[in-house]
């Protein structure tokens, strides 16, 4: 891996958080022990392990949400854990995207408003409605787009919920059990969709999953255990 070409490079990542415990004391949890990872552009990633062995809390921190407790990382070859919250979320505009397992769309939007937002919030310029309509479009909902997201069913909830992520063409993806809330059969349509527009766009994915099959799709896979990420071979 050439060293221009990786996206997150994360060395010795460890998070601890400070946890109530028995008789109103409190005691320190470790989340995460050692995290080691490198992530070349264009590539996806998954991540599985099982429920509170520390998914979520290791994608806030490559994502520079949260921070870590110790150790280094470097998205797009800055180094985070040197950035304020402000220039961490300055870095993130219009680069990174996110999906999350219960879409977490503005409810009180239409589709078409919840895909602009993004633009907005990047001030993109040049005609954002057509922008947004196009990336409904690429989910197959542009029969919907002046619909209220609460009239949407899950599925067709978290196809917004990737046109929103994709309409700046980021370069880094972010995705937490997409399709964790939804039956397998919507589910492997939104994965494959989430798989398709990774590839036209050449997005970095790191994507959280239970599901096996969708892991077994990506380039490297990875298995979050006792802090540490452990490489798994599909099979
Ligand atoms: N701020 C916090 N304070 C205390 N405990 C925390 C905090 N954040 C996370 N935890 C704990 O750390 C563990 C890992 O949480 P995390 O949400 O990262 O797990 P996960 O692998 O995403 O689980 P799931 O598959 O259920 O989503 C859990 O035991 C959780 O309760
Ligand atoms: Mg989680």
């Amino acid at each position: 891996m050439s060293e221009n070409n990786r996206v997150i490079v994360a060395s010795g990542l460890q998070k601890q958080v400070i946890a109530p415990a028995a008789n109103n004391a409190s005691e320190i949890l470790s989340i995460l022990t050692e995290i080691n990872l490198q992530v070349a552009a264009g590539v996806s990633v998954a991540i599985t392990g099982a429920s509170g062995s520390g998914k979520s809390t290791l994608l806030g921190l490559l994502a520079g949400l949260d921070v870590p407790t110790a150790g280094s990382l470097q998205l797009f070859g800055q180094e985070l854990t040197q950035l304020s919250e402000d220039q961490r979320a300055a870095l993130r505009l219009g680069k990174v995207g996110f999906v999350f397992q219960s879409f977490h769309l503005l409810e009180h939007l239409t589709a078409v408003e919840n895909v602009l937002l993004p633009l907005e919030l990047a001030q993109v310029k040049g005609d954002l409605k057509q922008r947004a309509l196009t990336a409904l479009d690429q989910v197959g909902l542009a029969a919907r787009a002046q619909q209220f997201v609460t009239k949407l069913s899950g599925g067709e909830q978290q196809r917004v919920a990737l046109a929103r992520a994709f309409v700046t063409q980021p370069e880094l993806l972010f995705a937490d059990e997409p399709t964790g809330n939804l039956d397998r059969h919507t589910g492997q349509e939104v994965a494959a969709l989430l798989f398709r527009l990774q590839h036209d766009y050449q997005t970095t994915l790191i994507l959280v999953t239970h599901d096996e099959s969708l892991a077994a799709q990506c380039n490297h896979w990875y298995r979050l255990a006792d802090g540490r990420l452990h490489r798994q071979e599909s099979v």
